[in-house]
């Protein structure tokens, strides 16, 4: 027996050796590169620095750069893997025009003289409002730069927003009412100074891995971890507060109650640098720990003991993500974690801010350069004198820019369902598997005359959709910068050339521009993004998002450097920068705002009929809509379908399996065939399934409910039943 039994672990072991070294060797052969291509990961915004290697002109793998300061040579799997995202075959490779015979392949010359065409014929019909534009937070800032004056001078519409809208709008509306402006005032290094962190609806170690890092070297730090679900970061914390779904806001407000009460407030920083102190006092009066204890599950002694964590820390650090921003109070919730922030001195602080953790590689780049939520420079539209001084950076007439935002992402969807916009232009993005309830979206594209989608990957979910398709160089082919969660601009750079006859969108958008005849007059001379990004450093010289110190070379030799850094800047390009360190906000008197948020229950609470509260997120292995690491075998093995957790005894009472596949309805649509998991991750009454799956779109069942304020739709919770899918 036992000799049988070791026999059994050495031939496994063998076995185990045998594949190993196999899969090294033929790993090496095609692994070994001849040059290594500095660039920034372009996945998430954490905005790892990392080499591709090359070898005789083509990609064969990716490694982390160990000198950049964000991730010191370490990679998640997806940056490991990214290099294989240039090979997949889905790549867009040619223009398409739809024709007798669906897409069909054409010419550069024709894609952009019909899209021109186009454009401009619906403008003459039906005026330039009537053509829409929904970027995204995927291209380089010289390329959101280039995209926004081009379309609010060139096609003449402000109809113009991006996939960010459904990411990290609620964080750029929380701030801008806050304090004034856009902009996460804290630094990386924050995440190694802090005493208590607290992270609400925020799970790095899968969605930020390399963040996990900084937070690792903090060895004197609390970690707080506020979520529905028990997630990995959950496991990380030293003090987890399972909160019901959505009752952030009422912890918050609930926090910021003790600390009066307790006297655990800055008042000499609120005094000088704050209004609205007085009532925000009377304001939460109410916002007592039983009533808080109430709507969160969480037990007063709790709320008072994590209360009291944050108010006495030297250094109280908030990060938030989606489960702040996927909400129709998420403004409101983000303006009372910046409270929390205020009352007790902890913004722009070492080790003390409330810090938004963006989604994209480059969302930060498009709230920079604008022309959706503000003007470039964090500019407002509303202002004269920021209109003024942009129309004569520009050398244009001060009435060509507008004094309005136009349509958030989800009002231009409603407005092409109204027939308002007849022409749209999807850059880098795939709403077909990320827009709430996607059943009003396929409607809308419906009524379209003209839908042009511009993206690396052909056929994707709107790809197909579309009456052309542009291809576009992906990251790994093109060069310019991305911004990161903590404002570092880092450089970005081309190891290979694009397949087929893809351009960089860079590219693009200037041929484009030169169909539509202005060319010369919005880009002139320009080349290359260097020349973009000359022109943008400029543009944001005096503004809080100043680039006007920045080089190329500087920005590569230090691994990207933070703004602002202007011209004249009186640290090294290394040191952390902090925004509102001498307590001067970009509101008019320079104080922040204290705001008044109230809590309310989400809007579609389970019912009988619909007894489970869904909650959608993330998987470590893939990105968004899964267009990328769909395409790359290691990530899709490991991770190639959906499925749904719910508590083992709510799997008990629908005599539900592990394994089994189920069905999920909402009053909106039906995900069929999910595979369900069995776990104690998630509480009695919730589920959650990951939103990646096109197979399994959970945006079939979410409801378009958005924020007034930001515009970004209500993921998070909404009211579905489960049931045993019937057998296929
Ligand atoms: Fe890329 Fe983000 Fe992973 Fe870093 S943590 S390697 S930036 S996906
Ligand atoms: Mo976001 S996923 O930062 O647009």
């Amino acid at each position: 027996m036992k000799i049988r039994r070791l026999l059994g672990l050495d031939i496994a072991r063998e076995k185990y050796a045998f594949a190993k070294d196999a899969a090294v060797g033929h790993i090496s052969a095609q692994r070994v590169a001849d040059t290594w291509v500095k660039t920034t990961c372009g996945y998430c915004s954490v905005g790892c620095g990392m080499q591709i290697g090359v070898r005789e002109g083509k990609v064969v793998t990716s490694r982390g750069d160990q000198n950049h300061s964000v991730n010191r040579g370490k990679l998640c799997p997806k940056g490991l893997a990214e290099h294989y995202v240039l090979n997949a075959e889905n790549r867009a490779r040619y223009p398409h025009l739809r024709g007798k015979n669906g897409l069909e392949r054409i010419s550069w010359e024709e894609a952009l003289g019909t899209m021109a065409g186009e454009f401009r014929r619906v403008a003459e019909k039906y005026g330039p409002q009537a053509i829409g534009v929904i970027s995204t937070g995927q291209l380089v800032t010289e390329e959101f730069y280039t995209l926004g004056k081009l379309v609010q001078l060139g096609l003449g519409t402000s109809n113009f927003d991006g996939n960010t809208t459904l990411c990290m709008s609620t964080a750029v509306s929380g701030y801008k009412r806050s304090f004034g402006s856009d902009g996460p005032p804290g630094a990386y290094e924050d995440f190694t100074k802090a005493e208590v962190i607290l992270l609400i609806g925020a799970n790095i170690a899968e969605n930020h891995p390399i963040l996990c890092q900084h937070l690792d070297a903090n060895t004197k730090k609390t970690l707080i971890v506020a979520d529905p679900r028990v997630s990995k970061t959950a496991m990380m914390a030293d003090i987890f507060l399972p909160v019901k779904p959505r009752s952030d806001l009422a912890l918050v407000n609930g926090i910021a109650h003790i600390l009066i009460r307790d006297g655990l407030i800055d008042r000499e920083y609120i005094d000088r640098h704050t209004n609205g102190f007085d009532e925000l006092c009377r304001f939460l009066d109410k916002y007592d720990p039983e009533y808080v204890s109430g709507i969160t599950g969480l037990s007063t002694e709790l709320l008072e003991r994590v209360a009291h964590l944050y108010g006495k820390a030297n250094g109280a650090f908030i990060g938030w993500t989606m489960g702040v921003n996927h909400s129709s109070k998420g403004t409101e919730t983000v303006n009372a974690i910046n409270n929390l922030a205020l009352l007790t001195g902890n913004v722009g602080r070492v080790g003390g801010s409330p810090f938004s953790i963006t989604g994209q590689c480059n969302a930060m780049g498009t709230r920079e350069t604008g022309f959706t939520s503000s003007l470039p420079g964090y500019r407002k539209f509303e202002n004269e004198t920021d209109r003024e001084e942009l129309a004569s950076l520009w050398g244009v007439a001060v009435e060509r820019i507008p004094t309005q935002r136009g349509l958030a992402y989800p009002d231009i969807i409603s407005a092409v369902l109204r027939k308002k916009i007849r022409a749209l232009w999807i850059i880098a993005t795939n709403p077909l598997v990320s827009f709430p309830n996607i059943d009003v979206l396929k409607q809308a594209l419906g009524e379209l005359e003209f839908l042009v989608v511009q993206d690396c990957f052909h056929p994707t979910p709107t790809t197909v959709l579309a009456h052309m398709v542009l291809p576009a160089a992906a990251w790994g082919e093109k060069e310019g910068t991305y911004t990161n969660s903590e404002r570092r601009v880092s450089k970005v750079n081309a190891a290979v050339p694009p397949p087929g006859e893809a351009l960089s969108d860079f590219d693009i958008f200037l041929r484009l521009a030169g169909e539509l005849g202005c060319r010369e007059e919005l880009f002139p001379g320009w080349k290359e993004p260097r020349d973009a990004f000359e022109e943008w450093k400029r543009v944001s010289e005096g503004r809080l998002c100043d680039y006007s110190g920045m080089t190329y070379e500087v920005m590569e030799a230090y691994g990207g450097i933070q703004w602002p850094y202007p011209k004249n800047a009186d640290t090294a390009p290394t040191a952390a920068r902090r925004l509102y360190t001498d307590g001067v906000f970009e509101t008019a008197d320079g104080r922040a705002k204290l705001i008044c948020a109230e809590w309310e229950p989400f809007p579609e609470q389970p019912s009988q009929d619909y007894p489970f509260v869904l909650n959608t997120g993330r998987t470590v292995e893939h990105w968004h809509t899964r267009t990328k690491t769909g395409a790359i075998a290691i990530l899709e093995q490991i991770a190639p379908r959906a499925w749904l957790e719910m508590n083992p005894v709510d799997a008990k009472r629908l005599m539900l399996r592990p394994h089994d596949l189920v069905d999920i309805v909402s009053t909106r649509g039906r995900v069929r065939r999910v595979e369900l998991r069995v776990t104690e991750v998630i509480a009695p009454g919730q589920v959650f399934v990951p939103f990646h799956f096109a197979e399994w779109n959970i945006n079939e069942v979410t409801q378009d409910i958005f924020d007034p304020i930001s515009r970004e739709p209500n993921y998070k919770q909404c009211a579905v039943r489960v049931e045993k899918a019937a057998s296929a």
